[in-house]
């Protein structure tokens, strides 16, 4: 089966790649299941119920955030009703929301309707606001996945790549793929790991590439060159989607190939 798996959406003209370029990618590698990262979907910040529901209309099943969860208050409402919407997993005990869910493939076009796929989404701790450790949480829910599927994917929102290849090294063999989000630069590291978990350190982002990481370039180096804070609108032109499909074999639930995706819009 083929996993799509699409780096941070940045706001609207992240989402208008999403819209435009899902159905020729379907085409292209015939997709059983569309996992995305939402956690800039509006505005640059967060996401809303709303954009969940566009994102889910447009073919996404399952949606992931990280470390702009809380961005826009709505997310309140997703966290607490919303399956298909995932936060990092490593917040502490008592948080709403959950960091992993099963669910099943339901692509019209897909021969493997039905199937089961488990996703999981986690947040790293170097250069990042702290939360519980990652390395610790993670395996007890891998384990509870497992028990209803094999194929389980893993977005890893972190920053530093060696705590992302440390994390995807401790889940090879149990996992089918970890792939990095957060840094908004797509990565050329693509591999399998000797347990069949397929790798990639950053999927990148989707959304205007004519940016600093999605922002408008002129605010940011003034912040850099100043230290005041300045006002980061989500900058327009040269819209990519960003991310990788995975090709898993569902009887094991190793993969057998991971592919970069790059596509430009118009
Ligand atoms: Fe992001
Ligand atoms: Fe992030």
């Amino acid at each position: 089966m083929k996993i799509l798996f699409i780096g941070d959406i940045v706001g609207e003209p992240g989402r208008k790649a999403v819209h435009a370029l899902l159905p020729k990618l379907q085409e292209q590698h015939g997709l059983d299941f569309v996992i995305a990262n939402g956690e800039n979907s509006a505005g640059g910040n967060g996401i809303t119920p709303r954009i969940a529901t566009e994102l889910f209309a447009a073919g996404i099943d399952v949606i992931t955030s990280g470390d702009h969860l809380w961005d826009q208050k709505e997310v309140m409402e997703l966290l607490t009703k919303e399956k298909r919407f995932l936060r990092p997993l490593n917040y502490p005990v008592g948080t709403p929301g959950q960091g992993g869910g099963v669910y099943e493939v339901q692509n019209p076009k897909s021969k493997v309707q039905g199937l089961k796929v488990g996703v999981l989404n986690a947040q790293g701790r170097t250069f990042m606001p702290p939360l519980e450790n990652p390395f610790l949480a993670a395996p007890p829910e891998v384990e509870r996945l497992r028990a209803e599927t094999k194929i389980i994917f893993v977005d890893f929102h972190a920053e530093a790549t060696s705590e992302k290849i440390g994390f995807a090294r401790m889940l090879d063999g149990k996992v089918s793929a970890v792939v990095g989000t957060h840094t908004h630069v797509q990565t050329a590291d693509e591999q399998i790991f000797p347990g069949g978990t397929a790798y990639l350190s950053d999927a990148g982002f989707t959304g205007p590439q004519e940016s600093v990481l999605g922002r408008e370039i002129e605010p940011v180096i003034k912040r850099f060159i100043t230290n005041m804070p300045q006002r980061f609108e989500v900058a327009k032109n040269r819209i990519m989607l960003h991310g990788a499909v995975v090709t898993v074999d569902e009887a094991t639930g190793r993969s057998v190939g991971i592919e970069r995706v790059a596509e430009r819009l118009g």
